[in-house]
Order: structure tokens, then C-alpha cells, then sequence
């Protein structure tokens, strides 16, 4: 399976890496719940329901209501928007002129600017405009208004529908929110938990500027507090935990060792990045991955 969507930090790179990381004796827990506050395209959550059976039940959540929205019909009836998306799609790879291809993009662009909610049709709308638009960007207008300009790819894939049909299938099993990370611990029930935290990157250090384009609020240092609290007490809880970000400094010192320090763990990879903040060959970005049970043995650390 695959997202539906190409997603600013999507973890599809990283998942090998996150696997080797889940609590070794994960797939033994009974009706496991897995939880992910800050899903964005879901590559982690649809590796884990294709790969651990014992997933009983998915909490997701985001503050894109777009996003959402398209989770929830996928889950819904995928068929409809594989019809708009079908049409959407041949016509776009019809046209071969460059010029006629992008005027077809803004208008499709307009009219899904125009839709309402309950327009059956605005999901599909969505997903060509992801797939079609530059980068796969997610960005909105003081207005509200999806704003990336269009990408000029020559074939770009947009949909198959297997893997459309078999994530309907792995959403069966998934509640579905939208809001704040905030809203939705109420939902948790007392099943084995796994918790995957993934939320905007903080800046690598306070001196490089970072793309950031998640939504209009962005992500601040207070925010990563309300989060700590919240793992704090779930962790108390008996819940199993995971959070990814960038290996952030202020200065000398590490904004997640400080801010994690009690009795979490805390591994770091070298990751490729498509901007390297460093802008330098020799220097490689690095995320860490906090955890709040020990990491499995069998991993080579690369901590300095
Ligand atoms: C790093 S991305 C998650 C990427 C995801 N793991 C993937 O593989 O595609 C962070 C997500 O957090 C969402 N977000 C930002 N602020 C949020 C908030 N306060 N509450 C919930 N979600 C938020 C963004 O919309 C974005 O989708």
C-alpha cells in the first residue's frame, strides 16, 4: 500500500528505520491499538496495518481538514472518486501540450477552490491537484485557497486503483479526525497502545531557515511542550511511544535531548533530504527518534 498523497515529511524513506524500532515484543500484544495524532499521507500507518496483523484498531488524526476529508471517504466509498479522478486523469494526460496541460491544472485548481465539503467531488479534485501540482505542496492563501502553483511532470502516476481499493480496505479499522493533536487522546481506550508522533519539523538550528509549509498556524516551542506533557502522561499510562523530528540545536545544545530527558531514549539517523539545511555535501541532515521504552538491541547507533 501507498499513500494517497505526497505529504511534506512523509516518512516513506524512513520506514525500514521505524520498523527496526517498534517495541521488540510488539507483534505478540493482543488487539493492538495504533495512534497517530500528526498523520499527514499516512505511509507509517499504512505500513504498520499491511505489516502488523495484531492492529486491531487506528486512531489517526490531522489539522488539515482536506486531508481529512479524503481519508474519511476513501474509507467511505472510493469508487465515486476513482470515477472524477478517471476522468480527471485522461484528460490531463490528453492534452500534450505544456501550455494547455497547466491552463487544465488552474482550472482545476479554481473549481476545486470553489467546493464545498459536501461536494462528492472535491476529494478527487485533491488528489490530482497533490499529484499534479509542484512538489506534492500543501499550501494555502490568507483566503484559504490551495495556492502551489502546477508541476510540469510528464506522466504523473495520480491514482491506481488497487492500491486506492486496498487502502479502503486498511481504513475500515481506522477512526478518523481532524483538529488539533490535543483533541483526540479522549478516544483512547485501555488496549495495548503504540503511539507514532510525527509533527512539523522544528528548525535545525535557529540560524538556518527551514521549509516549513504545513498549514498557517506552523509549529512553535510551545506547542512541542503541550506535546511532551501529553506523552508524559500517556506514557504513564502504559502507552508505548515514538516521536520523529530533526536533530534541532539552540547553539551547542540539543532541543530534544533537553526537552526529553526524562528517562526517554533517543536514537539518531542520517537522513537524504530533497533541501539539505546544512547546504553542504560533507554535512547530512540527521533525525532523532525518541522513544519511550529502550531501543531494540540489534541496531547500530550512529549517535556522536
Ligand atoms: C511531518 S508531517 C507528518 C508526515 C507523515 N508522517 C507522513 O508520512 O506523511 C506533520 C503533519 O502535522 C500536521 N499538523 C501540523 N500542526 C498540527 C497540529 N497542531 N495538530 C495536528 N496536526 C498538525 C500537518 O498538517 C502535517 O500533516
Amino acid at each position: 500500500m501507498k499513500p494517497f498523497v505526497k505529504w511534506a515529511g512523509g516518512k516513506t524513506r524512513l520506514l525500514k528505520e521505524i520498523e527496526r524500532r517498534l517495541p521488540a515484543d510488539f507483534d505478540t500484544w493482543e488487539d493492538a491499538t495504533y495512534v497517530e495524532p500528526f498523520v499527514g499521507g499516512g505511509s507509517v500507518l499504512f505500513h504498520m496495518l499491511e505489516k502488523h496483523e495484531n492492529i486491531s484498531r487506528a486512531v489517526i488524526n490531522d489539522i488539515n481538514p482536506v486531508l481529512m476529508h479524503s481519508y474519511h471517504r476513501i474509507k467511505q466509498d472510493p469508487k465515486s472518486i476513482m470515477e472524477t479522478l478517471k476522468v480527471l486523469k485522461n484528460e490531463y494526460r490528453r492534452l500534450s501540450e505544456d501550455k494547455v496541460r497547466e491552463a487544465f491544472y488552474y482550472r482545476v485548481r479554481d473549481t476545486f477552490n470553489d467546493m464545498q465539503f459536501e461536494d462528492e467531488q472535491k476529494v478527487a479534485f485533491f488528489i490530482f491537484l497533490n499529484h499534479t501540482c509542484f512538489n506534492g505542496l500543501y499550501r494555502e492563501n490568507k483566503s484559504g485557497n490551495f495556492n502551489v502553483p502546477h508541476g510540469k511532470y510528464k506522466s504523473p502516476a495520480i491514482y491506481e486503483e488497487e492500491n486506492i481499493m486496498a487502502l479502503h480496505e486498511a481504513l475500515q479499522k481506522v477512526e478518523i479526525y481532524c483538529g488539533d493533536f490535543d483533541s483526540i487522546w479522549s478516544s483512547l481506550e485501555s488496549n495495548p497502545t503504540f503511539i507514532y508522533v510525527d509533527p512539523p519539523y522544528r528548525p535545525i538550528s535557529k540560524k538556518v531557515l527551514m521549509f516549513t509549509l504545513y498549514d498557517k498556524s506552523g509549529f512553535s516551542d510551545s506547542d512541542q511542550l503541550r506535546l511532551k506533557e501529553i506523552c508524559d502522561i500517556f506514557g504513564n499510562r502504559g502507552c508505548r511511544i515514538m516521536l520523529s523530528n530533526s536533530d534541532s540545536y539552540d547553539g551547542d545544545i540539543s532541543y530534544f535531548e533537553t526537552l526529553y530527558n526524562n528517562g526517554y531514549h533517543i536514537d539518531r539517523i542520517e537522513v537524504t533530504r530533497m533541501i539539505n539545511p546544512y547546504n553542504s555535501k560533507n554535512r547530512k541532515p540527521k533525525e532523532v527518534i525518541i522513544t519511550n521504552y529502550p531501543i531494540p538491541n540489534h541496531i547500530n547507533h550512529i549517535n556522536e
